[in-house]
């Protein structure tokens, strides 16, 4: 079968003839219609991202039918529309995760391909009111978005939120659900018309982080944000504990900037600040956000669409974050 193969550290993505996959027990194969770049493709891409393995298929997101179902799997869903949680073996506690927990698109080879291989468990159906590029572009980033605003951020109708660099895939589907349920939202962006582009989805502002101060210019929009969700850590980290109102949460899922210097502890305590990481979420996380999408029928924003030949100019855009809203590939 075809499928986009990332063949070692810093080598373009290439189309390449690779083995096609079988349902073993509990496993089914999906044919893929369209799948989604994550900024954890380009790490791998990249050689930046823990346990590489090489060649590898990756994708972690995608959208398709059911092919084959393997022993124990029943055949009711054989035909059937669906997505798939990219996260796996998530274990118990909906504290956090087991350490057998994986990811689609690796270890094991993930969407960017005509058919993959997934546990039955994984499955979901694909909302009916999307399109097949449209439900690729959820998974990944809505399930960490979801439990980042809802589960860590407590997030409720009404309440100020910032979200930084919204340019990002999880930055701007959560500014959809969020905005969805009536949520004040804020945005930074280092472009000044990816804050616009915000505005008209909903956002009620933004700043963009390379202007010197900008965190003084966020504290004219509010007295304080409740929740703060960031994926950039780094130095400008530090302001968050000025933009929060007492009482607040900061939950971050990303390490972009690097390291997070210099927090002043007095203030974090004084103000009795929540300082939350999370990762990805638990099954039950992942279908509560597929109906919050489905209530509010949200469609997410896509980028562009590329083809399977496309996939390296794809995910360049990445490298500089020119793009607004998720990077897709359509399975031919
Ligand atoms: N832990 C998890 O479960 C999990 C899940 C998903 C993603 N992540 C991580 O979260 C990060 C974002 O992932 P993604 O897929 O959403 O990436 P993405 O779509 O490639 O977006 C990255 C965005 O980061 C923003 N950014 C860059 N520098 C920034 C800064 N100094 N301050 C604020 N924002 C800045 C940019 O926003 P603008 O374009 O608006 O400037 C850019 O668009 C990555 O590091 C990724 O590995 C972690």
């Amino acid at each position: 079968m075809k499928a986009v193969v990332c063949p070692g550290k810093e080598l373009p993505l290439q189309v390449q003839e690779v083995a096609m996959p079988a349902a073993g027990p509990g496993e089914v194969v999906v044919a893929i219609k369209a799948a989604a770049f994550n900024h954890r493709d380009w790490w791998i891409r990249q050689g930046q991202y823990a346990n590489l393995r090489y060649p590898v298929v990756l994708g972690s997101d995608g959208s398709g039918i059911v092919y084959e179902v393997g022993e124990h799997v029943s055949i009711d869903w054989l035909g059937r529309e669906v997505v798939m949680n990219p996260g796996m073996n998530w274990g118990d506690s909906p504290e956090y995760h087991s350490r057998e927990f994986k990811m689609l698109g690796l270890p094991d080879d993930g969407c960017f391909a005509r058919y993959v291989k997934v546990p039955a468990s994984t499955l979901f159906p694909k909302p009916t009111y999307l399109s097949y590029e449209e439900a690729a572009a959820i998974p990944l980033a809505g399930l960490t978005g979801y439990r980042a605003l809802f589960t860590k951020g407590n997030l409720k109708p009404g309440d100020h939120v910032l979200l930084t660099g919204i340019g990002g895939g999880v930055a701007l589907l959560m500014l959809q659900m969020a905005v969805a349920i009536g949520a004040k939202v804020y945005v930074t962006s280092g472009d000044d018309a990816k804050i616009e582009k915000a505005q008209k989805l909903g956002a009620s502002g933004g700043v963009n982080y390379k202007t010197e101060g900008w965190h003084k210019l966020l504290q004219a929009f509010t007295e304080g944000f409740d929740l703060i969700v960031d994926s950039a850590a780094g130095d400008g980290f530090r302001n968050f504990i000025d933009l929060a109102r007492p009482g607040a949460r900061i939950v971050f899922f990303g390490g972009t900037q690097g390291a997070i210097t210099n927090l002043n502890p007095q203030k974090i305590f004084w103000k009795q600040l929540q300082i939350k990481g999370t990762t990805m979420g638990t099954p039950e996380e992942f279908e509560a956000m597929l109906q919050l999408f489905d209530r509010y029928h949200i469609h997410p924003v896509i980028d562009k669409v590329y083809s399977m030949e496309e996939a390296d100019t794809a995910i360049h855009k990445m490298e500089n974050a020119s793009q607004f809203g998720k990077i897709i590939m359509r399975i031919e």
